[in-house]
């Protein structure tokens, strides 16, 4: 087919040689700078002759874009997670939107116990203490933290992530409670957890990890409110999404001992600024949004946003779509 005929897809940003190889030969594709928190202009500008957009979580496919896009057929995010694309607007335009869930889940939990245990033992004062000049001498007192084995870990949000994070924990022999909207009997059964409401899960747990997607019911679900309600000993780790906790509550929190750390994988806003207050904390690890940052997780991400991208290009049902209701129309 003369290249030129093929359909337009806008890919929001540059990725790694390889990463778009399923698309070769089947689209035309403008493709965005490396590092971009929004469309940039030149892809922007032809979001009117563009069939697809390959979108990253940083760009928000809102009204304003799709409103430029009268031809686009699909839009497929890079990302399990979809707050940034206005999926309602999407399905009132009857566009298919793909996600990739799956293939991030043992990578996203492996870094959720890494930072956990980075909290846990205190891993980040330790370290800039060492650096600093302030390691003194083996202190029987110093940078003293907490045991996993026998702890109370509540999980919010026993889907994929959450469950494969119950698998890690039960083997450093942490107690497991969950809260979630779903029974999941496979979970207590196999791992001893017990489900709980989102209240008594926050006043017993030593650590509460979220693994809730963002919506407009669990934005600010971690709230100055929810923070008194946790023990001052506890750990809050965060590799969800940033608006999930509520940014001066936790500022509060941190500062006046509400609770005694945070392990923060996604802030809001991102990406936090430099001179962010948050920063200023030694009982609070930031690492910029690494979740599912592993060259093979990532490999696998792109390719599934492949997936869905050619099949929406084709009008075929995407494999992996957040808006199932757009067929129905
Ligand atoms: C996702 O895919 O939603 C993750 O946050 C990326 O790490």
């Amino acid at each position: 087919m003369d290249p030129s005929n093929l359909p337009l897809v806008l890919v929001s940003h540059t990725l790694p040689d390889g990463w778009l190889d399923l698309l070769e030969n089947r689209c035309r594709l403008l493709i965005g700078p490396k590092d971009a928190n929004e469309l940039s202009d030149e892809l922007f500008t032809e979001l009117p002759n563009a069939e697809g957009l390959y979108s990253l979580l940083t760009i928000k496919v809102d009204e304003n874009l799709l409103s430029q896009a009268p031809r686009l057929k699909v839009v497929s995010n890079m990302a399990v997670g979809f707050d940034n694309v206005d999926v309602e607007a999407c399905t009132k335009r009857g566009i298919p939107v793909g996600n990739t869930p799956g293939v991030l889940t043992d990578g996203t939990a492996d870094l959720t116990m890494a930072i956990l245990l980075a909290a846990a033992r205190r891993l980040f004062e330790a370290n800039l203490d060492a650096r600093e000049g302030r390691w003194i001498t083996w202190s029987p007192t110093g940078w003293l933290g907490k045991d996993l084995r026998g702890a109370i870990l509540g999980i919010v949000g026993m889907g994929k992530i959450g469950s494969a994070i119950a698998k890690r924990a039960a083997g450093f022999g942490m107690k497991i409670i969950f809260s979630d909207p779903n029974p999941h009997k496979e979970i207590e059964e196999k791992f001893g957890a017990n489900q709980v409401s989102i209240e008594d899960l926050l006043e017993e747990s030593d650590f509460v990890s979220l693994h809730v997607p963002l919506t407009k019911q669990t934005h600010h679900m971690i709230d100055e409110g929810a923070l008194k309600s946790m023990k001052p000993s506890a750990l809050l780790i965060n590799t969800s999404r940033g608006p999930i906790v509520e940014t001066d509550a936790l500022i509060n929190a941190l500062e006046n001992d509400w609770i005694a750390g945070a392990a923060l994988d996604v802030t809001d806003p991102e990406p936090l600024p430099a001179d962010h207050p948050l920063y200023q904390l030694p009982n609070c690890l930031i690492v910029p949004h690494i979740g599912s940052a592993t060259w093979n997780t990532r490999r696998r991400m792109a390719e599934r946003a492949c997936e869905n991208l050619l099949a929406g290009l084709e009008g075929k049902r995407l494999p992996f779509c957040v808006n199932p209701e757009v067929y129905e129309r």
